[in-house]
């Protein structure tokens, strides 16, 4: 049975997921958030679980909204200097780098990426964890985050949640492999954690 907890952030993780902040944006721009609520704890672990890390090298999320998966890598050990999030909504960026002191918030457009990550960290990323939602963008749109992705991780793909029963990329004519790593039914709406690697 779903515990609500897991399905809705709780009352301790209201500063960071901050439901107000995540709907006024959907209003906004609904498109380029995808969902209406920020991810739920139950996605966050699951997301969390897929996320490697070596020494030396940092793990990156674009898309990262009020900041929920952020703060879950933080809680589950990364050291916040070795964490890159990306968000392109200035208000967005402003409430991130109030929630996760010491992290790198990077403001801006994840299809500039290798221009928004340090130099010394191309090819030292861990993992990409994508929060965009791809699903809704024409190919050749979802083709530039692709390409940005891989100038800066050669080789290591990235993991996407997404709320499709099926693949949300059509990733053989993205040249990828696609494996649905994780699906919880304690999100809104349920969700799945893709990883993409290069075929
Ligand atoms: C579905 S929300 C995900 C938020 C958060 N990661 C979560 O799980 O609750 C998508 C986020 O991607 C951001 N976004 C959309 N297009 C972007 C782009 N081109 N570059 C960086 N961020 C973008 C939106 O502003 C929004 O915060």
């Amino acid at each position: 049975m779903k515990q609500a907890a897991d399905v809705i952030p709780s009352r301790f993780g209201q500063d960071v997921a901050n439901a107000g902040l995540f709907f006024r944006r959907w209003m906004a721009n609904p498109l380029q958030m995808g969902s209406i609520v920020p991810s739920s704890p139950a996605l966050c672990r699951r997301i969390v679980a897929q996320t490697r890390v070596e020494p030396g090298e940092i793990v990156v999320e674009l898309g990262a909204g009020t900041g929920v998966i952020s703060k879950a890598l933080l809680d589950s050990g990364l050291a916040p200097e070795r964490l890159y999030v990306v968000e392109i909504v200035r208000d967005m960026a402003d409430h991130l780098r109030a929630q996760l002191p010491g992290a790198n918030v990077v403001e801006g457009d994840a299809r500039r990426l290798p221009q928004l990550i340090p130099a010394e960290f191309h090819g030292r990323v861990g993992t990409v964890v994508v929060g965009i939602p791809l699903v809704l963008l024409p190919f050749e749109e979802q083709k530039r985050f692709i390409d940005a992705i891989r100038a800066v991780a050669p080789g290591r793909g990235f993991i996407l949640y997404s709320y499709c029963v099926t693949s949300p990329l059509p990733w053989k004519k993205h040249g990828l492999v696609a494996r649905r790593e994780a699906w919880t039914p304690r999100n809104f709406p349920p969700a799945s954690v893709w990883r993409y690697t290069p075929a």
